[in-house]
């Protein structure tokens, strides 16, 4: 392999910011599907097209035809999440650095480096004598905004998408040494909740002791929300979760994870929070969480400004698990705002995107391939294990019949969406050898 060329590639990827979840980086993310585009005409495609989105463009590519074998539909995401708080980065985000045997950039993990792998992994599959599958990609650019654009598609066109199976490495090992398959990803409900407690902001002098703060009746109401010990307050939400069968609880056991370590190395924190009579496997895997992202409103500004402020907002999101529902849990959350406000206090909730939890089947003889690929690369097979993120596309892409391999070849502590997000250069080189002999077998087996 010529790592120094696929590095360079790589890199030129990494450096356009497409930020799909900022309108000002719209014409980054269009920048972003060109890239693919292009990679893929030089990848032998007969067919790359953009469709859906002038802006974020799902693209598209068929592969030459190979009469007689397996249909592969490849899926990954060219956009990436905010870069921010800026100045907590070693290196910019959008300068691709090399330190220490790993690659430091926004999106080195979270898709691009993964699509990368994909994708050059095809380059050299079947040798000289051309390649063993049917290749399909699907490489979008709203993921980490909902992924709107691509739903529309699969639901205006269902038959576009049909394949014997679908390859997605958008996740991580669950150890070093350790590569797994995903047999569930969490659910999404992400929204905002206003109050406005006054006609305007108030000097609170004048006012204060007797008018409505903003700021504080949505400090009460997200405090109703979630009690001290984890357990979220919006009635009925815990209805349709699904507890993990026993044997599942037990192979999560086996798994090599350590709560200890989990806080010391991964959470850094000073002790974890949640439902303490589950595991923290559980509560990350198969339980739902509330989560507050920011509050805005009043006075953030420099210095000292005395006022009551008439309007404030939280971002909040919960993520949902098998079998719960995101209409449902929409509406179990519009109804539990409403109830955690007093009377004189006016509640607004817009929700922003979401997705329903997935889950996949992992008995498909492809899930076999798959094993025996990375059992031939790096020496250890996959496990089975849950997600705690979320992949909106991922119900929908299944409704097709086909079986969904939700795999990836990030490590654990590659910091998705925070400062100094990283791949290592050995599991991007695996990576293309694992898929590249994982196409190999696909094409030498009936599936
Ligand atoms: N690759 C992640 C999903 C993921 C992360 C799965 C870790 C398993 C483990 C994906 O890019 C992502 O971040 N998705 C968003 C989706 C949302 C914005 C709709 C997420 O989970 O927050
Ligand atoms: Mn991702
Ligand atoms: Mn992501």
């Amino acid at each position: 392999m010529d790592t120094d060329r696929l590095l360079r590639e790589l890199t030129d990827f990494l450096r356009i910011p497409s930020v799909s979840t900022s309108p000002a980086h719209n014409a980054d993310c269009r920048a972003a599907a060109e890239w693919v585009a292009g990679e893929l005409r030089r990848l032998g495609c007969r067919e790359v097209q953009f469709l859906a989105s002038g802006t974020h463009p799902v693209v598209w590519g068929v592969g030459p035809e190979v009469p007689g074998a397996p249909t592969l539909l490849i899926y990954g995401h060219y956009d990436v999440q905010p870069p921010d708080p800026l100045d907590e980065w070693t290196t910019p985000p959008f300068e691709p650095t090399v330190r220490d045997g790993k690659l430091f950039a926004r999106g080195a993990a979270d898709d691009k480096g993964q699509v990368f792998c994909l994708l050059k992994a095809t380059e050299t599959a079947g040798g000289r004598g051309g390649p063993p599958v049917n290749f399909r990609f699907l490489i979008e650019g709203e993921e980490e905004h909902g992924s709107r654009v691509l739903f529309e598609l699969l639901r205006r066109e269902p038959e576009r998408t049909r394949a014997n199976a679908v390859l997605i490495a958008d996740m991580a090992y669950v150890a070093p040494g350790w590569p797994a398959v995903y047999t569930t990803l969490r659910g999404l409900c992400y929204a905002e909740i206003t109050v406005r407690t006054a006609k305007s902001d108030l000097h609170s002098g004048e006012f204060g002791g007797a008018a409505p703060n903003a700021h504080e009746e949505l400090l009460r109401l997200l405090g109703r929300l979630k009690s001290p010990d984890g357990k979220i307050q919006v009635p009925g939400l815990y209805a349709a979760v699904k507890r993990p069968s026993k044997t599942e609880l037990a192979t999560w056991k086996r798994l090599p994870f350590k709560e200890s370590e989990f806080l010391r190395h991964r959470v850094q924190a000073k002790a974890l929070t949640g439902l303490k009579p589950y595991s923290v496997l559980e509560r990350l895997w198969a339980l739902p969480t509330f989560e507050i992202h920011g509050i805005t409103g009043g006075f953030t500004g420099d210095g000292a400004k005395t006022v009551i402020p008439a309007e404030a907002t939280a971002k909040v999101s919960l993520r949902l698990v098998p079998d719960q529902k995101l209409k449902t849990v929409e509406r179990q959350l519009a109804a539990a705002v409403k109830r955690a406000a007093p009377k004189y206090v006016q509640t607004r909730v817009t929700f922003l995107h979401g997705a329903d939890p997935a889950t996949v089947k992992v008995t498909h003889p492809a899930f076999r391939l798959l094993d025996q690929a990375f059992q031939d690369v790096v020496g250890r097979g996959t496990v089975a294990a849950r997600a705690g993120g979320s992949i909106p596309v991922v119900p929908a892409l299944g409704r097709g019949g086909a079986p969904v391999i939700l795999t990836g070849i990030g490590l654990p502590d590659d910091r998705l969406h925070a400062p100094n997000e990283k791949l290592d250069l050995k599991q991007l080189w695996d990576g293309i050898q694992v898929f590249r002999r994982f196409y190999e077998l696909l094409g030498s087996k009936d599936v």
